[in-house]
């Protein structure tokens, strides 16, 4: 197959997470025989710099005309503490999300055997937690009008969601569920919110018409003490944009780190793999990365933009072979050695193998 693959590695640890990535799809490609080819462009604050935009129309183009974007992470810390800045690296992400139309963010976390001593949590409860959530990702309060009032002194966001962008986010976590353990829990706030009154509405006229899946209604707050207490609870989340972002964060401690935690992205136009951590700016070029959740990203677009599962199979054997040798980065290395982000990136593209 020929995969047209658009390259964005973003700011801070991005590229050189992105760079071991890089090394794993071209050698699953040269054993099973794909041919790929590579788009470079520029997203967040090194688009900035060069563009003064942070997703540029050549960038977008460059997403459209791929059959997928593998994307490393934005963000530096120059814009952080400006409240005043007019541009920001994350406006490049949320416009890239929406130009795309990226709706359906999807966050699996699993635990890796040799890592479960590393979570925070008690071993039993995280040993064999294996779930997905699927977060809206765009819309709700990351894209409602908002603004100030009052001189200034007054500020809102709204929380605004149609029944066609609920719909469509519920019809992607059957779906999911149905290829999984049969189980989905939609997460809301539908006690005290409109519009998750709304999501609640819709998820239990769509329930009947997946019968086999068992869907239960669960409000965020209890949802974010259920991913710490019992993760394994859970087979298929989903939830809107707000929530998603933080129970996403929360749950990647049940996997021990957040650098192996990968997401795709998708809806109506190309795809975006990209790992969920941020762009670490204070460990940029210093090779100390965990580069597996970048790698991982790339199994799942192996997976999801080409159907390909032999080959996202093929990494993820390799990427556990790591863990399980511990070819790991400091964040997993406990009182073992550390191993640098090239390092762990070569091992593992060379592990690569068709079975
Ligand atoms: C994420 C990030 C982004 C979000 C930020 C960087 C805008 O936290 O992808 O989860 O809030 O969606
Ligand atoms: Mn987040």
């Amino acid at each position: 197959m020929k995969l047209n693959i658009a390259l964005l590695p973003g700011d801070g640890i991005g590229p050189e997470v992105i760079d071991q990535a890089v090394k794993s799809v071209e050698a699953v490609c040269r054993i099973f025989g794909h041919e790929v080819s590579w788009h470079f462009a520029y997203a967040g604050a090194c688009a900035i710099d060069r563009y003064g935009d942070a997703f540029p129309d050549v960038t977008y183009q460059t997403c459209l005309d791929a059959d997928a974007v593998l994307f490393g992470a934005v963000g530096d810390p120059k814009y952080d503490n400006d409240p005043t800045a007019k541009v920001r690296p994350e406006q490049g992400l949320l416009a890239m999300r929406k130009k795309l139309g990226l709706y359906a963010n999807l966050r699996p976390v699993e635990t890796f055997k040799p890592l479960v001593h590393m979570s925070p949590l008690k071993e039993e409860l995280v040993d064999g937690a294996d779930f997905l959530v699927i977060r809206e990702l765009t819309g709700g309060m990351y894209f409602g009008e908002k603004g100030r009032l009052d001189g200034g002194d007054t500020a809102y966001d709204t929380n605004i969601y149609h029944r066609y962008e609920i719909e469509r986010i519920l019809r992607q976590a059957f779906e999911y569920a149905m290829r999984r353990r049969k189980h989905l829990t939609v997460v809301d706030k539908a006690n005290v919110l409109e519009s998750s009154r709304l999501w609640r509405q819709v998820a239990q006229e769509m329930a009947p018409t997946y019968p086999e899946v068992e869907t239960d209604y669960m409000f965020v707050d209890n949802a974010a003490m259920k991913l710490i207490t019992g993760p394994k609870f859970f087979d298929v989340i989903v939830t809107e944009n707000t929530f998603g972002d933080i129970l996403t964060d929360e749950a990647s401690v049940v996997s021990g780190s957040m650098g192996l935690l990968a997401s795709a992205s998708v809806g109506e136009k190309t795809g975006v793999y990209e790992p969920i951590h941020g762009s670490w700016p204070q460990a940029a070029g210093k090779d100390i990365a965990n580069p597996l959740a970048a790698i991982l990203s790339a199994a799942m677009m192996f997976e999801y933009a080409f159907g390909l599962m032999d080959e996202g199979r093929a990494i993820r054997k390799a990427v556990a072979d790591s863990i399980e040798n511990k070819i790991v980065t400091g964040d997993l290395a406990a009182s073992g050695k550390a191993f640098s982000t090239s390092e762990v990136g070569d091992w593992v593209a060379e592990r690569i193998v068709s079975e």
